[in-house]
C-alpha cells in the first residue's frame, strides 16, 4: 500500500525483507526500505526508483498512487542501484516522463543500462536549480560523496521537506521499524550502524551538506532508506554533526578482541572488570570473530576509547583483527585513544601490526606500553593490565 504523507505527496517505497545482506555485506535482520516518493501537483514527479529486485512491487504501488495521472518527471537523486535499479523499467513504462538528475548521474546511466534509449528525455540539474511542479518546487542542492559523487538532495519549501538521499537513512524495513522515526535508541542504533558503514568515510562532505541544510526551514526529512523524520529533527541533525566530525558520541570504552583459543578473551574480560571497578559507566566487550563486523565498526566510532586485544598469527596479526582494522582505516577512524593487548606463544607479533595500522590513522593516540601476554593471562600480568585500565580512565 502506498501512504499519503501530505495532501499531495505519497510514499511509494518498498520494504525488502528478502535480501540477507545489504550491499552484499551488511546483515539486515529487519530488512531494509527503498524509499520512493510521488508528488502529485500540476506536474507529477516521482522521486527515485527502487532496487530492481523490488521493481514489480514498486511499479504496482506507483501505478495505484498515480490513479489516472501519468508522471512528468523522474527525479534521480542517487544512481546507486538500490535506488536507481528500476530506472529503465520506469522510463519504459512511462514514455512521457523526463529523467531529472545531475550531469554525473546522467553520465552514469549508460554504465548501468547499456540499452536504455532516453535521448531527449533527460533534464540536467545542479545546485540552485529548481523543478517547478505547481505549488511544489524542488530546489536542488549538490551533495557529492554523500555517498556517491553524483548525489543531489532536494528541498520542497511548500512542505519543508528535505529529500536527503542516503543521508539520515537507516537499516530496517518500515513494516518492522515504523514509518516515522523516533528520536531514541530505536532509530539511533541502526541509524548509526548504517551511517558509519555506508557514509562514514565521507565526514567532510556530510559536514558540507549539514551547513547547506542549516539554511533551510526543514520540517521533515525524507531519506532513501528508513523512516520519515518529522519530530525533533535537531536530534538527528546533531547526531550527524557529531558523527561526521568523527567525535565520540557516548562516554565509555569499547573492547574488541580476536581470540583463537579463548585466552585473549580472558584478558579482554578481565580488563573490562577492572574498568568497571574504576567506575567506567559503559564498557562494551565484543568478540569480533563472532559478531557483526559492521556493528563493531559502529561501536569503535561511538566511544572515545578502544582496546584491541588480539592473537598473533603467521608472524603477524590474527585475521579477524586485521580485517577490523582495515575497515576502521577505510572509514577514517580518528580522534580516539586506543590500548593494545597482544597474545603470542613464541614470537608475539600482533601488537606491532596493530600499532602500524593505528599509526596511519588521524589523531589516534596509542597508549604505551601495550601488554604482551604469553599464551594465557597470568597473575604476573595483572599489574600491567591494571596500568592499562588506569591509563584508560585518566
Ligand atoms: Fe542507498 Fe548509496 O545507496
Amino acid at each position: 500500500m502506498s501512504r499519503k504523507i501530505s495532501d499531495s505527496t505519497v510514499y511509494v517505497g518498498v520494504d525488502d525483507l528478502q535480501s540477507e545482506l545489504f550491499e552484499s555485506q551488511y546483515i539486515i535482520p529487519e530488512g531494509i526500505a527503498y524509499n520512493s516518493y510521488l508528488i502529485l501537483d500540476t506536474k507529477v514527479a516521482v522521486l527515485d526508483t527502487v532496487d530492481s529486485i523490488m521493481a514489480s512491487q514498486w511499479l504496482e504501488k506507483l501505478s495505484g498512487a498515480l490513479g489516472d495521472r501519468t508522471p512528468d518527471y523522474l527525479v534521480v537523486h542517487h544512481m546507486e542501484p538500490d535506488h536507481a535499479g528500476s530506472v529503465k523499467v520506469a522510463m519504459e513504462r512511462y514514455p512521457g516522463m523526463t529523467l531529472v538528475a545531475s550531469a554525473k548521474a546522467i553520465h552514469m546511466l549508460p554504465q548501468f543500462f547499456e540499452d536504455l534509449d532516453i535521448a531527449g528525455r533527460t533534464l540536467e540539474v545542479k545546485e540552485g536549480d529548481r523543478l517547478e511542479l505547481g505549488t511544489h518546487s524542488l530546489q536542488f542542492l549538490a551533495a557529492p560523496m554523500v555517498h556517491w559523487p553524483e548525489v543531489l538532495v532536494s528541498f520542497d519549501e511548500s512542505e519543508g521537506a528535505l529529500y536527503s538521499a542516503d543521508a539520515f537513512g537507516k537499516f530496517g524495513a518500515l513494516s518492522r521499524c515504523g514509518f516515522y522515526g523516533r528520536d531514541d535508541e530505536d532509530w539511533t542504533c541502526e541509524g548509526r550502524r548504517y551511517y558509519f558503514n555506508i557514509v562514514g568515510k565521507f565526514g567532510a562532505p556530510v559536514q558540507t551538506l549539514l551547513s547547506k541544510a542549516a539554511k533551510l526551514p526543514i520540517r521533515t526529512i525524507r531519506p532513501l532508506h528508513g523512516p520519515v523524520l518529522e519530530d525533533n529533527l535537531n536530534y538527528y541533525l546533531s547526531l550527524y554533526d557529531t558523527w561526521s566530525r568523527y567525535e565520540p558520541e557516548t562516554e565509555g570504552v569499547f573492547i574488541a578482541y580476536a581470540s583463537i583459543h579463548g585466552h585473549t578473551a580472558v584478558a579482554a574480560h578481565k580488563l573490562a572488570d577492572m574498568l568497571e571497578e574504576r567506575g567506567v559507566s559503559k564498557v562494551v566487550v565484543s568478540d569480533i570473530c563472532r559478531s557483526d563486523i559492521a556493528e563493531n565498526v559502529e561501536d569503535a566510532f561511538r566511544y572515545p576509547k578502544m582496546v584491541l586485544a588480539a592473537s598473533s598469527y603467521d608472524g603477524g596479526l590474527f585475521s579477524p583483527m586485521s580485517d577490523f582494522l582495515y575497515r576502521l582505516g577505510m572509514k577514517n577512524y580518528s580522534n580516539r585513544t586506543v590500548a593494545v593487548i597482544e597474545n603470542g606463544s613464541w614470537a608475539p607479533s600482533a601488537a606491532r601490526v596493530m600499532k602500524e595500522s593505528l599509526g596511519k590513522m588521524k589523531n589516534v593516540t596509542v597508549l604505551e606500553p601495550s601488554l604482551t601476554i604469553m599464551s594465557s593471562l597470568k597473575q604476573s600480568d595483572l599489574p600491567a593490565l591494571a596500568r592499562i585500565a588506569d591509563a584508560l580512565v585518566k
